[in-house]
């Protein structure tokens, strides 16, 4: 059964249902912006070291003296760095960035590089889950999963290694709602996370998102980010604003099944 306030992955391990997102936080803000969120009661931060922020969100968490496992960090493998040995290194990194000794959860960022958007990367990517299979048995990292993975990404996984990923962690947002990609999830046990769970700010003015946000007396980001929750996927809203933080993380409402469907059927409305 569900916890409030929690999601178990399929090995048992329970993440906090709301994430602090830091991409795109520059590493000077990121200080200032991670200690804002721990203030504010998030207990789940999530960066990447493509992001170029962990030196700081790392201080950050250290500097705020909680017991180390009563926060949940998320790192993730840069979506170039395919490999054995080379996701060995970069997690090393990793941790050493954030000068943590363990990380609670580790993701291959993409399938491919940014720079190769589609590109076939299935041996590499194969040979850098064997490595975090082998950090995951070796106690180093509490749980595993991937990035912006689809379907048939995840089925190659499957297919040629041990260990189901626990996460996967996906543009999720009203508007953009991946079905099929979330029954495949949900078949799997595999916890959908939601980046950019605002479309970046994208849809906070778009017209029935105020007129729903209005009808139960919350902000259309509060909004958004419940639907993702509502959907049940763990959302990871990103800001630098004190105020938008405690905001983003004050969800005590539900939405109703008819309002869900009605949001679902919301086209896309972001420009990339
Ligand atoms: P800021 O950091 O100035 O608050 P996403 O989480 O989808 O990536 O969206 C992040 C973007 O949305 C950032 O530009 C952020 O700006 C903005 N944002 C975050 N929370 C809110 C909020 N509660 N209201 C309005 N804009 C927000």
């Amino acid at each position: 059964m569900a916890k409030e306030g929690i999601f178990t992955f399929h090995n048992g391990v329970e993440i906090p249902d709301i994430g602090f997102g830091t991409w795109q936080i520059p590493n000077e803000e990121a200080y200032a912006a991670v200690t804002t969120a721990l203030e504010n009661g998030y207990t789940h931060i999530d960066t990447a070291l493509a992001y170029q922020n962990e030196e700081n969100v790392g201080k950050a968490v250290r500097d705020f003296r909680l017991a180390r496992e009563e926060v949940f960090i998320t790192s993730k493998l840069p979506a170039q760095t395919k490999g054995y040995e080379e996701t060995l290194q970069a997690f090393e990194e990793t941790v050493s960035n954030l000068g943590v000794d363990y990380l609670d959860l580790y993701l291959i960022h993409a399938p491919w590089p940014w720079t190769e958007i589609g590109k076939d990367c299935t041996e590499g990517n194969i040979q850098s889950w064997k490595a975090m299979e082998r950090l995951y048995n070796d106690g180093k990292i509490r749980a595993i999963g991937v990035s912006n993975f689809s379907e048939s990404d995840i089925q190659a996984l499957l297919d040629a290694c041990d260990i189901v990923p626990m996460a996967n962690q996906i543009p999720f947002y009203i508007g953009r709602d991946q079905e099929s990609l979330l029954a495949f999830c949900a078949k799997h046990n595999i916890v959908v996370e939601a980046y950019s769970p605002l479309a970046t700010g994208q849809i906070l003015s778009s017209p029935p998102i105020l007129e729903m946000a209005e009808k139960y007396g919350v902000t259309p980001a509060q909004l958004c980010i419940r639907y993702c929750l509502e959907r049940g996927t763990l959302p990871l809203p990103k800001s630098t604003n004190e105020a938008r933080i405690i905001e983003n993380s004050q969800l005590d409402f539900t939405i109703s099944k008819e309002d869900i469907e009605t949001l679902d059927a919301i086209e896309d409305v972001r420009e990339d």
